[in-house]
């Protein structure tokens, strides 16, 4: 029976779920090569890195950390100096299912491989490392936490660890705790920082270390080394349950076609894979309007395209998937934004709120806009233009992430279907409802597959900090077969770096994996969006299966599954 604790110094009124009390139960099953115990496993040197583009300039910038070997794991004796770890953990960024189960892993390797090994939790992110807020794991308090989702172990956060003095800040931290190593599990942008985390605690000889762990729902923190991040199986599986329920719906009510956004900041990964599980009617990817560069006009007809085929056949009825972050992708709205920033810049913010009436302030926009700019503002439906003109942020900017795409190609499509009616070409009906499928998924009981996956990077993490390795990435992968075959190992962050543009400077930073439209992935659906947009091929992938039959229960992501064959 597993007790509730107060020592952690964490809120702990959890009442515990039937589902919970079996999770507890479940035993994450390791790759094979990390199953014979920590005195059994040794540690093979692979080749020599490269950054992912931009070598000179990054390995100037990382003159400690950059280059360095691919590292795999093997099973033999090991030969890592036997010394008392010290480690601190970080959750950074939003949510994804199985970050528990990192810290789990990591706890019980540095547990199994020295008892008096100790592992401090800095709560609510990175800002728990500069302001020395912690706490220290014991079993009590980590038992509550095995497989289940969310980040409330510790808390996450978005401080961004970046400047030289938060580094300095970082490195007392350590010292006066005697941390030996610093473990950051989180997306694109704390890989990044971890990185140079490292690059300075090496530049500093503060004999640190700095291990992180690829984590985002959104997918889009991978290359040929890092497979998939963590959450992103579990986050689709849970939004393709509730788009394969509204699928079940539309198909028994025949009367409304769903509208259904889902989360993904940029890349549209999520959109797709729950594109390939559910087939729906449509499915936008922004990398492919950015690549075609389509205009908001040309997205609506596409999709009332597909509206007018169905509603021939008698199907008034159907579901479309917007990623939320395609409109970022449709180059002229890019440029309405950008001008929207710049009409709004400074004293002309007093001048535009002091206006009450929409009336007053649609002139102003109008006096204020490109005739190009103005164009596309006027396709937009009214509740759509208002949210442009009224949710900013606190530097004036538009809040893109805010922007209700789901209404907004619905309203336009509306709009194409009523000039279509008054042609003759279209007789259907066309009701909407709309969804947002976001939050719902990143603190979701973790897959099997992530439950595994996580366990494993925490584990291997152990295992690079006793090596001494400094700048790595935890890696596990040939994750499309079972665990048993799966390989651990170590990939430089350095590897995945190229230079970018941020806030007017050159940078270096990981480079965001969108979706490849020459992928199999994208090219599997390309084959078969046609047919799923006239007819109705939707599948019902149902709930996430933690017991039975392991092709049920143990299953990848189907984006996995064709990239990996
Ligand atoms: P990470 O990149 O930190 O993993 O977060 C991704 C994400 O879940 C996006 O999908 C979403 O756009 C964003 O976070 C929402 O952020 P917030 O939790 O701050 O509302």
């Amino acid at each position: 029976m597993i007790k509730r604790t107060e020592r952690s110094g964490m809120e702990n009124d959890m009442s515990i779920s039937p589902l919970q009390k079996a999770r507890y139960e479940y035993a994450p099953k390791l790759p094979g090569m990390l199953r014979h115990g920590i005195s059994e496993i040794c540690m093979e040197i692979g080749e020599a890195t490269q950054s992912a583009a931009d070598q000179e300039k990054i390995k100037a910038l990382f003159p400690n950390t950059y280059g360095k070997n691919e590292i795999v794991f093997k099973k033999g004796v090991n030969t890592s100096e036997a010394k008392k770890q010290v480690v601190g953990v970080i959750l950074s960024g939003g949510q994804a299912p199985g970050g528990h189960n990192v810290i789990c892993g990591l706890y019980d390797a540095l547990k199994a491989t020295n008892p008096e090994n100790v592992l401090y939790g800095f709560k609510g992110g990175p800002s728990g490392l500069l302001d020395d807020d912690y706490l220290i794991f014991e079993d009590e308090y980590i038992n509550q936490y095995r497989n289940t989702g969310g980040f409330d172990i510790i808390g996450s956060g978005r401080t961004k660890l970046e400047t030289e003095e938060q580094f300095a800040v970082a490195a007392e931290v350590c010292k006066k705790h005697g941390i030996t190593a610093i473990v950051i599990i989180g997306g694109d942008d704390s890989n990044t920082n971890a990185a140079v985390l490292a690059e300075y605690f090496a530049a500093h000889e503060t004999g640190v270390q700095v291990i992180g762990c690829p984590k985002t729902i959104d997918g889009d923190l991978k290359n040929e080394d890092i497979e998939c991040s963590f959450g992103f199986d579990t986050a689709t599986k849970t939004y393709s349950e509730l788009i394969g329920n509204l699928e079940r719906d539309a198909n028994s009510a025949k009367k409304y076609w769903h509208f259904i956004k889902v989360m993904g900041r940029s890349a549209s990964h999520v959109a797709l894979e729950c594109a390939l599980m559910t087939q729906p009617n449509v499915c936008l990817i922004g990398e492919e309007v950015a690549e075609k560069k389509m205009s908001l006009s040309q997205i609506a007809d596409y999709i009332a395209d597909s509206v007018e085929k169905r509603a021939a056949k008698g199907m008034n009825f159907g579901v479309a998937i917007i990623p939320e972050g395609v409109v970022e992708f449709v180059p002229e709205f890019k440029a309405l934004i950008a001008e929207i920033n710049e009409l709004l810049a400074g004293e002309k913010a007093e001048e535009f709120n002091a206006l009450t009436a929409w009336k007053d302030k649609y002139e102003f926009i109008r006096n204020g806009l490109s005739k190009e700019a103005m164009t596309v503002f006027e396709i937009l439906p009214e509740g759509i233009q208002q949210q442009l003109f009224l949710e900013r942020d606190p530097h004036g900017n538009v809040q893109v992430s805010l922007i209700e795409s789901e209404k907004l190609f619905s309203g336009i499509v509306s709009e194409k279907l009523a000039q279509r009616k008054k042609a003759g070409t279209y007789k259907g009906k066309f009701n909407t409802l709309h969804h947002f499928f976001g939050y719902e998924g990143r603190c979701a009981f973790p897959s099997n597959f992530d439950s595994d996956y996580c366990y494993s990077l925490g584990y291997n993490a152990c295992m690079l900090i006793q090596y001494g390795c400094n700048g790595y990435l935890s890696k596990v992968s040939n994750l499309s077969k079972p665990a048993e075959e799966w390989v651990a190992g170590g990939m430089p962050i350095t590897k995945m770096m190229n230079m970018e543009r941020r806030h007017g400077e050159d940078k270096p930073v990981i480079r965001k994996a969108l979706v490849e439209l020459d992928g199999k992935p994208f090219k599997y659906f390309e084959a078969h969006r046609e047919e799923w947009a006239e007819n109705t091929c939707f599948t019902y992938p149902g709930a996430i299966q933690y017991f039975g039959p392991s092709e049920v229960c143990d299953a990848t992501t189907r984006t996995l599954a064709l990239e990996k064959g």
